[in-house]
């Protein structure tokens, strides 16, 4: 056995679970042995949930640097093994390799260049970049001399970006000339120019050339990633000592829509993280250090921090970070990239198998998957014919598909099967992994005992990797998590149970949308829609959408008096969520409204507009304390 810590059947499964529960101490203690340290922990946990007096701290006590558990500690035997195989946008141009040995120097080279920038630790630093090596470079850089990377999802519009270098105060900024991403090319320092107008604290801009498309370089603040680092190779700086870091040092922030109008900070603690994402990683997939991992994520959501960056590295495995999309240059890149690197573990998101499976087998059968072991699925519910075609075609019958579920907050999948060892439903996300303790409370915050049932999904006991605070907001982090139903960490999803004790997710219950699997809050949503100089109100809630899961449907009261061009308006809407938030948070439907349904209180009432969106007619529930009913006819009238 490779990792000490692999669960390998159903017997140990159930056993280490019921230890979990019973000395989750000495459980994790267990865990954590197998990893490198500076100096080991005095307290494995101390913690509380309680309101006045919310605290969680792991490995109290412990030294460490993530990196030498990515990087140093693989070199001496697998320093020539590859680490990351980058597939560009074209996944027929030129891939590069890098081996442990050229990653670690790479790393080291940058973390120099980082600090030659008046980078320290502690310090933020805002990571905006294409799908390329020098991404999780940056990442690995920022780690090994302590800096709190916060990358930034490439799809975000300018004043995303300020807003998010305002709130993490960061004063160091890494990005690329330009993205490939399909046939487009993202202008990704033109963005940070236009973002960082608005933050006079950023002292340094760093930029790497990927695209060659002109950029405005500006004296005193921008310089080329590529001249940072001749300098320091000119200098002799090829090395670069891990920083000695705290186990409860952050290690990054990564932005996640809440059900306020402001994205939330989420905090990641240094030990915590990484002792319980490679312990996820390497048991959810069934890992072998062998493996070729492909994960299609984002490096700027969690599942490429943790499923492309961190976790196969500290597993000492193989992660191939591709450029491109899965339908560039056609349906078919991802099956290439599986048959030319001998793919073992693919992971991806279920609005990518849908797509996918919309373009029909052809594109598959062009190319051997055989080497497929595991399939992974994350971010929505993997629906039931997804889940056959993905094992069925893409896995042969042979490859079990893990259908795992996790949030930005928890770093990394918390209820899943585990490849092969315990059993996969489709439809589910099945059973928790050992050292996570799900429950289901009532509206009343009450938990549910009996076996069957459904209910709110909360967590009655930290696990390592539980998110450590809002940046700069531990009231809002409090509010967030922990005060809806007291006492539990509250997930923000709904579930059920069955006999087995699988569960299955039935969705958010609060106010957040999930559309191809990228969290975007209603609230934020709307406050975007609002901009628009037309647009007196709005309501914004999801429907069921075949491909990306759940699309976005806006209700929007415009200025009373004009004649409009609907057309038009809807476009220049769209046109103004791009810019505010996204192109990604543009919504499919926008109906023209004259007023929205509101109880004698003015509160919207986004029950009535969820069902009219879902073309859900019958039954509109209590509609008693509506101040004017007769909307509802209106609205549905003119349902699109
Ligand atoms: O609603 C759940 C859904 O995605 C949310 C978390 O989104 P994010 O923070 O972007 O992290 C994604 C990490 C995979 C959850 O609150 N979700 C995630 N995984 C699943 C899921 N819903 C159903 N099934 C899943 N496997």
């Amino acid at each position: 056995m490779f990792y000490a810590y692999q669960i390998k059947s159903l017997e140990a499964y159930r056993e280490l679970y019921k230890k979990s529960v019973t000395h989750p101490e000495n459980f994790w203690s267990d865990v954590a042995t197998h990893f490198q340290w500076h100096r080991k922990w005095d307290k494995v946990l101390d913690w509380s949930f309680a309101e006045d007096d919310l605290h969680i701290e792991w490995f109290k006590g412990a030294k460490l640097n993530i990196t030498e558990n990515c990087l140093d500690r693989h070199l001496p035997v697998n320093g020539n093994k590859n680490a990351i195989v980058w597939v560009p946008n074209n996944p027929d141009d030129r891939c590069r390799i890098l081996t442990y040995n050229v990653l670690f120097k790479k790393v080291c080279q940058f973390a120099n260049v980082l600090k030659n920038n008046g980078v320290k630790k502690g310090d933020s630093v805002c990571v905006y970049m294409g799908m390329i090596p020098e991404l999780a470079i940056a990442m690995l850089a920022c780690a090994r001399i302590g800096a709190v990377h916060s990358v930034v999802f490439g799809g975000f519009s300018a004043k995303s970006i300020a807003e998010r270098i305002h709130d993490c105060q960061a004063r160091h900024v890494i990005t690329c000339d330009g993205s490939y991403h399909g046939a487009k090319i993202v202008p990704l320092k033109d963005i940070i120019d236009d973002a960082v107008i608005t933050c006079p604290e950023v002292e340094r801009v760093i930029v790497r050339t990927r695209t060659h498309t002109p950029v405005s370089m500006i004296k005193g603040r921008d310089v080329w990633w590529e001249d940072e680092i001749a300098e320091v190779e000119s200098l002799g700086m090829e090395n670069c000592a891990a920083e000695d870091m705290d186990a409860e040092d952050p290690l990054f922030t990564l932005y996640t829509s809440g059900s306020t109008g402001k994205p939330k900070g989420v905090v990641h603690a240094t030990a915590g993280y990484m002792v319980y994402t490679a312990y996820a990683f390497v048991n959810v997939l069934q890992f072998d250090p062998r493996d070729v991992h492909f994960a299609t994520a984002d490096i700027g959501w969690i599942t490429g921090h943790s499923f492309v960056v961190y976790g196969p590295l500290l597993a000492g495995g193989t992660t191939i970070i591709y450029e491109g999309i899965p339908v560039y240059p056609d349906a078919s890149s991802l099956w290439k990239i599986v048959e030319r690197f001998h793919v073992n573990s693919l992971y991806t998101a279920p609005t990518v198998v849908r797509s996918l499976m919309s373009y029909g087998d052809e594109p598959v059968d062009k190319h051997d998957t055989s080497s497929l072991k595991v399939l992974g699925s994350a971010g929505e519910p993997l629906n039931d014919e997804a889940w056959h075609w993905y094992h069925q075609k893409i896995g042969k019958g042979k490859a079990p598909v893990v259908d795992s579920w996790w949030q930005t907050e928890t770093a990394a999948p918390m209820i899943s099967s585990l490849a092969g060892v315990t059993p996969g439903v489709p439809g589910w996300a099945t059973l928790p992994l050992p050292g996570v303790q799900p429950v289901l409370v009532d509206s009343e915050g009450k938990e549910i005992n009996e076996q069957v049932a459904s209910g709110n999904l909360c967590i009655r006991f930290p696990w390592p990797s539980i998110i450590r605070t809002t940046f700069g907001d531990h009231e809002r982090f409090k509010q967030a998590y922990f005060t809806t139903f007291p006492g539990y960490y509250f997930t923000g999803d709904g579930a059920s149970r069955d006999e087995a004790g699988n569960y299955k997710l039935t969705g958010r219950v609060d106010d957040v949308l999930n559309v191809s699997g990228h969290r975007i809050g209603t609230a934020e949503l709307e406050n975007a829609i609002n901009m628009h100089n037309g647009v007196v109100e709005s309501a914004v809630v999801g429907y069921p959408h075949a491909l990306k899961g759940q699309g976005i449907y806006a209700y929007v009261i415009f200025k009373s008096g004009h004649q409009i061009d609907e057309k038009e308006v809807r476009q220049n809407i769209a046109a103004t969520v791009s810019r505010i938030i996204g192109a990604i948070a543009k919504p499919e439907k926008i109906q023209f409204v004259p007023a929205l349904p509101k109880t004698r209180s003015g509160k919207i009432v986004r029950r009535i507009l969820r069902k009219i969106a879902e073309n859900d007619l019958e039954n509109f529930g209590d509609i008693s304390t509506l101040q004017d009913t007769e909307i509802i006819d209106t609205i549905v009238q003119g349902r699109l």
